[in-house]
């Protein structure tokens, strides 16, 4: 069956993608499902169903603990999974993989386990005002406690960053520098080389949340030139609950754990407890092997397709829609079309609240998110309070835009426009 048109020159890899994706098959009211919310999860190929389904019916044990079969066969299938992730971030030290519920949870480590214990009043934290909620509230209360002031450095209208705000911001005293790759609300790539050096230049650990960049661009840790990075399985065609920190592995090792309890000790007595090492020490409790087997198995996938490939059908997908939509009328577009995207376009119909226009738009089929995006206080540096945000992957296609583009023309005339 031959489910999406293909795309220009007849290539027809597309349509083998999106045959993967069982729920992208589904009809909604007899309408064609398009799926344009990936920035908020992704979802999963065959492959990584058939694995999650394939470590419970066979490997499903407690890691770590039992010494019979079935367990051994559990641990090596979650450090397998560890191992996986290490090569897919291209990271030197399997320990440095921390695996974490998502990439909230990462950065909460980071904040109370690093931050915690080495911020003071006096000290700076910066981050940028594109950032999520989870890459800012553990800063608000992380400085709360510790004294340390939080600034942010801001973003030019259009939600690119200026050198000078840069260096105005990062500056001595600033102990630690934390910003995400892309923006959850605009899809822009954050210059990170960049905000990476002047972090380091001034002292400053640096941390990049790469929650909306991982599906999209391969990342490096051996060349993004940060100290922690975080990111989420379930934005990455993986299992809810899974995800992961990664940090250098001489800052872990003089980090104190951030939860404890089972499998993170070395030793315990009534009074005390010494940890276990990395990356033990942070994973206390029973972990998600299913989801990291899933996670692996994502990884694995995302090798079989490549990231030069999603790169090139996403960019098309963004560019094309960005082409389309600029044109509708009534339809204000945020952020640029210039520089580097992945995955996401935020936009407002004239008089139409963000809700009814995504409520609207799901009479077609079409699923977009609507509302603050966790990001309220970048929606209120732009002026709005909500907005709507179509974000794409890889298995979106030309012909999802249509749907969107189409769905939005009746938007004005459903609310009584007219036009
Ligand atoms: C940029 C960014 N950071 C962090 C998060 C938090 O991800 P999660 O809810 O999976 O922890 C999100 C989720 O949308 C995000 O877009």
């Amino acid at each position: 069956m031959k489910l999406r048109t293909t795309w220009e020159g007849g290539c027809s890899l597309i349509d083998e993608i999106v045959k993967q994706f069982p729920l992208l098959q589904m009809q909604q009211d007899g309408k064609r499902l398009v799926y344009l919310d990936s920035g908020a999860t992704t979802q999963r190929p065959q492959a990584v169903l058939d694995a999650v389904q394939h470590f419970y019916e066979h490997d499903n044990a407690n890691p770590h603990r039992g010494v019979y079969q079935v367990a051994e066969r559990a641990t090596a299938a979650y450090e397998d999974s560890r191992t996986e992730v290490a090569a897919f971030l291209n990271a030197q030290k399997k320990e440095e993989i921390i695996f974490t519920r998502n990439a909230t949870e990462a950065l909460n480590l980071i904040a109370y386990s690093w931050g915690l214990h080495n911020l003071k009043a006096g000290d700076k934290v910066a981050v940028s005002i594109l950032e999520h909620h989870s890459n800012l509230i553990p800063w608000q209360q992380v400085c709360r406690v510790t004294g340390a002031e939080l600034v942010i450095f801001y973003t030019n209208p259009d939600g690119t960053f200026s050198d000078e705000e840069i260096e105005k911001k990062i500056t001595k005293g600033v102990k630690l520098v934390a910003f995400t790759h892309v923006s959850n609300v605009l899809g822009l790539v954050s210059p990170v080389e960049k905000i990476a050096a002047r972090a380091h230049a001034v002292g400053a650990v640096c941390v990049l949340d790469c929650a909306q960049s991982a599906p999209h661009i391969k990342l490096d840790v051996t060349k993004l030139g940060v100290d922690f990075l975080a990111f989420s399985g379930h934005k990455l065609y993986s299992p809810l609950g899974i995800g992961v920190l990664w940090g250098r592995k001489e800052l872990l090792e003089e980090m104190p754990p951030f939860l404890t309890g089972g499998d993170m000790i070395e030793s315990v007595r009534e009074q005390n407890a010494t940890w276990a090492p990395l990356p033990q020490k942070f994973e206390a409790g029973t972990q998600n092997a299913g989801g990291a087997v899933g996670l692996a198995a994502a990884i694995r996938w995302i090798n079989s397709v490549g990231f030069e490939t999603i790169a090139r059908r996403e960019r098309d997908v963004y560019n094309y829609a960005w082409e389309k939509l600029s044109k509708l009328p009534h339809l204000t577009l945020y952020g640029t079309p210039e520089g580097e995207h992945a995955g996401a376009i935020a936009f407002n119909v004239d008089e139409a609240h963000p809700h009814d226009v995504a409520s609207i738009l799901d009479a077609d089929a079409v699923c977009v998110r609507a509302g603050h995006h966790c990001a309220q206080p970048l929606l209120h540096h732009m002026g709005l309070t909500a907005c709507c945000r179509a974000s794409f992957a890889v298995y979106n296609t030309r012909e999802d835009v249509d749907a969107l583009t189409e769905s939005l023309l009746k938007v004005r005339k459903w609310l009584g426009y007219g036009a």
